[in-house]
């Protein structure tokens, strides 16, 4: 198992790697909000779910903050007896220093953060399986390379969270084979967001099957992509 290189700037968690940020340095949990919640109506598909668990999948799990926030909402809104399955890849995990540090930065998800903290610690290449809040939640975070990790999944995504680094500096989280398996992985109506609106995650998308909008993107980024899996490809 491989982790990450981290330097801290100004409190934000920076890949050496990758020299990339982790997430907006703007307001890391607004975004977190405005990208992947609102885009995917996370909140309101949460309060009104009838089935008895809601799946997302997660390309890039880095600091766990899009996880907190998804997973703070679900104890929130959703129905008591329904379980989240939240699915997360990541190949270079942080160390146990690095995201205690990070999840420092948000106090108000403290509970769920000393629960998973403590399993953290027995983190392994593979699967890794938290129950969390007495089994509302249900995190599988594979620690493996994007290209082997997302084959092996069988449970089909009401919602994607697609959150690579930069297109540019990590091609491998937004390659055309990314996209067939989260086709593979998605029905009708499937839900994504991302950060980025590369022209080419825009048409791999397209070309996967899903109906792909532009919006205002968060901060500094001009623009954001989310969509909706209607299988006809364009
Ligand atoms: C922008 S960060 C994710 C941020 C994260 N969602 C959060 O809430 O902090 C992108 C993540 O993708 C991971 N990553 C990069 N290349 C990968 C690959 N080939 N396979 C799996 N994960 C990869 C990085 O290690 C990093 O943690």
């Amino acid at each position: 198992m491989q982790l990450s290189k981290i330097k801290w700037i100004n409190n934000n968690p920076y890949s050496i790697d990758f020299s990339d940020i982790y997430f907006s340095t703007d307001d890391a949990l607004q975004e977190a909000e405005y990208v992947f919640i609102e885009h995917n109506q996370l909140k309101q598909r949460f309060s009104s779910l009838k089935n008895s668990h809601f799946t997302i999948v997660e390309t890039g799990f880095g600091t766990g903050l899009n996880f907190l926030a998804v997973a703070a909402h679900w104890l929130t809104l959703a129905p008591l007896d329904a379980q989240l399955h939240y699915f997360s890849i990541e190949k270079y995990p942080l160390t146990l220093t690095d995201l205690t540090r990070a999840h420092a930065l948000w106090p108000r998800f403290a509970t769920i953060s000393s629960e998973f903290l403590q399993s953290y610690i027995k983190l392994k290449a593979g699967n890794n399986i938290f129950s969390i809040a007495e089994g509302r939640i249900q995190l599988a975070l594979q620690i493996d390379d994007i290209s082997y990790a997302l084959p092996q999944i069988t449970q089909k995504a009401d919602a994607w969270l697609l959150d690579g680094f930069a297109p540019a500096k990590n091609t491998e989280m937004w390659s055309n084979e990314v996209f067939t398996q989260v086709a593979r992985l998605s029905k009708l109506n499937t839900t994504f967001a991302t950060f980025t609106s590369a022209g080419a995650v825009r048409r791999g998308l397209q070309i996967a099957g899903f109906k792909v909008d532009k919006h205002t993107g968060f901060g500094k980024k001009r623009e954001m992509l989310s969509g909706v899996f209607t299988g006809n490809a364009i």
